[in-house]
């Protein structure tokens, strides 16, 4: 039975072994030489100092692509004519399912035909050399970003490669992803990323880990991202690792994304061990974005605004082409600068918003509930309460694909746009706090005429996309 307990050195040892024979680029992983290279590397590429050093939210782009000469000139781009603080590499979907024999076939195809055959850079195709001429190339922190269920041969690799920042955690990286992998699997999985980071820790260098905050991107009540994100903490914690960066995506609701963002930071730090430094990282909206891109700078605008005010560690941007999905150098660079210009000119601003404490009070009421329902399900132990809390339904995540989630909340905006929760399955909830949502749904069913139902919801889901924070009847 896994617990959230340390795995011993030799465990790790065992499970290194056994994953880097699964491709061949996993032999030239040497930790000894690891150490020495992280050493090596300057101030300005150390991720968790120059994040946690920040006297400002620093900005961060999503790019990845197949070649690493391309790779390499993306990323020069993006720092500077995007002016990025901190730089990712993007994964390609292959690696992200574990076949990296797809994946080399389409490195091989794009090489041919200069094509992008992959969606991402295949870090572990390219191994640990490869890595570090990326590293060495761009005078900034990187981060690796994926979404991959699986992630121990490409944290094993991309570690070694010089990559000091690792996005992704068992329940987020898995929930809202995929229905091939149960979440006891996962959370093993990512036990073992966590002692290889935390391994690295110990030996002083800190490697930077970022569960996914944003979980289905779709409406998301910020109470469940918030006790995910604790959960993930936790184990990553009980691993050894000591630079947690806690995620959490725009709803598009300011005083709730303010209050939220308040909620993650006080949480968390409240949540984690002393010895662990906690920032966070405000995704701009992960939702369906307007095609339009003059109104997709509006919805980039607004997550600047919102940045300017919560002041998280990190924001990551989004480009006006984001409905087209991966977006040109170009247009990734304007994401990062329209973002830039309304912190800039919005972050000395004293802005008063009535209501966030209220709301904040909420949050942290909400995720309290959540947190006491796992620690009750599994005695104390969060992996066996984790388990056991999905299993029942106390803990769930609305639009999750697997099947390791009951996937029967459903939110919907109330009458001023904020996220509630309109179905609530057997949601660890205290009814006083279902009372509170249920009556701002049912200011907004008297607002527009109409009962809530589950035409509210589906009218939300699409409401930004279509121009407007709340999906009202007659709109579209
Ligand atoms: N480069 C840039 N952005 C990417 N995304 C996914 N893959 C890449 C890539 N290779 C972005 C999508 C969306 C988010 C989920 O990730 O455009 O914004």
């Amino acid at each position: 039975m896994i617990r959230d307990e340390r795995l011993p050195a030799s465990e790790l040892q065992r499970i290194d072994d056994a994953v880097r024979a699964d491709w061949p680029t996993g032999a030239d992983v040497d930790f000894e030489d690891a150490i020495a290279y992280h050493e090596s590397l300057p101030d300005r590429k150390q991720f968790a100092d120059v994040l946690e050093s920040a006297d400002r939210p620093l900005l961060q782009p999503r790019a990845g692509v197949p070649r690493l000469d391309d790779q390499i000139e993306l990323l020069e781009y993006l720092h500077r004519e995007g002016r990025a603080d901190l730089l990712p590499t993007t994964i390609d979907s292959y690696t992200r399912d574990n076949e990296y024999g797809k994946a080399q076939e389409g490195l091989e195809k794009a090489r041919e035909t200069d094509e992008a055959t992959l969606n991402g850079f295949p870090a572990v195709n390219y191994g640990v050399e490869g890595c570090r001429r990326l590293i060495d190339a761009i005078d900034a922190p990187i981060e690796v970003r994926h979404g991959t269920p699986d992630a121990r041969l490409l944290a094993a690799i991309t570690f070694a490669g010089g990559f000091q920042s690792f996005e992704g955690g068992p329940i987020s990286y898995n929930i809202p992803y995929t229905n091939k992998h149960g979440l006891a699997e996962t959370i093993e999985k990512w036990q073992f990323v966590d002692r290889l980071a935390g391994a690295y820790t110990e030996r002083g260098v800190r490697i930077n880990r970022e569960p996914f905050g944003p979980l289905t991107g779709t409406l998301v009540p910020p109470s469940i991202a918030i006790a995910v994100m604790l959960i993930e903490g936790k184990l990553a914690a009980t691993q050894g690792v000591r630079s947690l960066t806690l995620g959490y995506g725009q709803v598009g609701n300011v005083v709730q994304d303010v209050a939220a963002l308040n909620a993650l930071k006080k949480l968390g730090t409240e949540f984690l061990p002393d010895d662990v430094c906690v920032t966070t990282v405000f995704h701009e909206w992960m939702g369906g974005f307007p095609p339009d891109e003059a109104r997709a700078n509006g919805v980039i605008s607004l997550g600047g605004m919102t940045a300017a005010i919560a002041t998280p560690d990190k924001v990551i941007t989004k480009s006006p082409q984001e409905f087209q999905g991966v977006p040109t150098k170009e247009a990734n660079a304007a994401g990062l600068r329209t973002t830039r210009q309304v912190i800039d000119m919005a972050i000395e601003q004293q802005i008063d918003i009535d209501g966030i404490g209220d709301e904040q009070a909420l949050i942290e009421r909400e995720t309290r509930c959540l947190l006491d329902a796992v620690f009750d399900h599994g005695d104390g132990d969060v992996v066996q309460g984790t388990l056991a809390a999905f299993e029942s339904g106390a803990l769930d995540v609305p639009f999750a694909p697997s099947n390791s989630a009951r996937g029967n909340v459903l939110p919907a905006r109330d009458d001023d746009g904020r996220v509630r929760i309109f179905e609530w399955g057997d949601l660890a909830i205290d009814d006083e706090i279902k009372e509170i949502h249920r009556a701002r749904l049912s200011m907004r069913a008297a607002t527009e005429g109409r009962s809530e139902s589950f035409r509210m919801v589906a009218d939300d889901v699409d409401a930004i996309s279509d121009g407007k924070l709340i999906g009202r009847p007659g709109d579209v």
